[in-house]
């Protein structure tokens, strides 16, 4: 018995050397050391042994099965192995295939140029000041000397959440906001979104403006004149022309409009300036004593300007683009060019 299992060690040995084929592998470990495999064939005549022969023997088959059991591991890790490094020389890397190219984000060029022009107003000493898209009533209109059954309401007809709350249909409220919340002098820059009931290739239902004010002891109309045409002149050089025309507001008196000559056709005329030649880019005015009563400020000391600038406006001068629809269309093409 002993022999026979020395041979079948020997045998087996022999064997998984020459298994390169794990399911071989894995059926001859059931035939030989399995429950009803070789080793237990040939154990089947232990019980015929004398007691002391059967224990000897019975070690024997036990280190022999530990061992076995151990081989075919070893084996079966070998067989895995090798596979894994012949699968690694055939699937290697093409290191020639094109990489994927990250795309950088951007600021929008709206966003670029809001931050340009309040550099250039803060290099002539204004502050920047926020204030909320959803507006009320009083700050939207009423306290802007714009009553309840003014014609003005109907020129911003705007989105109303409830009959006093509206999104705010210019940056103006935040002239208030911030005269309330503070005593001159005051010389604030707001930019921000507004809303309108407007869409054509100038008007869009949603757009920027860039409010400013100044108010102080002896700030005149000719600081007016002299602020807008310095921020033309920083903005947009030497060579377009500007122009103030008188135009009203409710809460500025007197009031102005600047225009720009039209950039697209040089001031010939054509369907970006609807043949005008000419572009407003802002309304602006003397601040109308009225809404001094409104924040508390006394009108017998203070005066001061204010002017309200569209920032799409300025961005299609500055940058000759004929439609204000491409700024909110979040085409790639065209925002990859600023
Ligand atoms: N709020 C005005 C508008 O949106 C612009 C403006 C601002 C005019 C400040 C005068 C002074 O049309």
């Amino acid at each position: 018995m002993k022999d026979q299992l020395e041979s079948l060690r020997a045998s087996t040995i022999d064997l998984t050397e020459q298994t390169f084929d794990i399911k071989a592998l894995g059926d001859a470990r059931i035939r030989i050391l399995g429950r009803k495999g070789e080793l237990t064939g040939i154990l089947r005549g232990l019980k015929d042994l004398p007691v002391e022969e059967r224990s000897r023997i019975g070690q024997l088959a036990n280190h022999i099965k530990i061992e076995l059991e151990q081989l075919f591991d070893a084996r079966e890790a070998h067989l895995r192995n090798e596979i894994e490094r012949a699968q690694l020389a055939t699937e290697s890397i093409d290191i020639t295939l094109a990489g994927r190219r990250m795309v950088l984000g951007k600021s929008h060029i709206l966003n670029r140029v809001t931050r340009e022009l309040v550099e250039v107003f803060s290099g002539l000493g204004f502050q920047l000041a926020e204030g909320p898209e959803v507006e009320i009533d009083y700050y939207n209109f009423e306290a802007l000397n714009i009553p309840k059954d003014h014609p003005a309401r109907d020129m911003q007809d705007t989105f109303y959440f409830s009959e006093n709350v509206l999104l705010r249909t210019h940056t103006s409220p935040v002239q208030i906001r911030t005269m309330e919340k503070r005593k001159p002098p005051v010389k604030v820059i707001c930019p921000g979104k507004v809303y309108r009931r407007d869409a054509d290739v100038t008007h869009s239902p949603m757009f920027m403006q860039i409010e400013g004010l100044w108010v102080d002891k002896e700030v005149s109309f000719s600081d007016l004149k002299g602020v807008l045409t310095a921020f033309v002149r920083e903005y947009f050089g030497d060579k377009l022309d500007l122009r103030f025309r008188p135009s009203f507001f409710p809460f500025t008196e007197p009031s102005a409009e600047v225009d720009i000559q039209c950039v697209i056709c040089g001031g010939s005329g054509c369907r970006t300036c609807s043949f005008t030649g000419w572009l407003e880019i802002l309304g602006s005015g003397m601040v109308d004593p009225a809404l001094y009563k409104f924040v508390n400020y006394d009108p017998e000391v203070y005066t001061g300007f204010a002017f309200g600038l569209g920032i799409e406006r300025v961005a299609m001068l500055k940058y000759g683009i004929p439609d204000i629809r491409l700024f909110y269309e979040n085409d790639v093409r065209f925002l990859n060019q600023f």
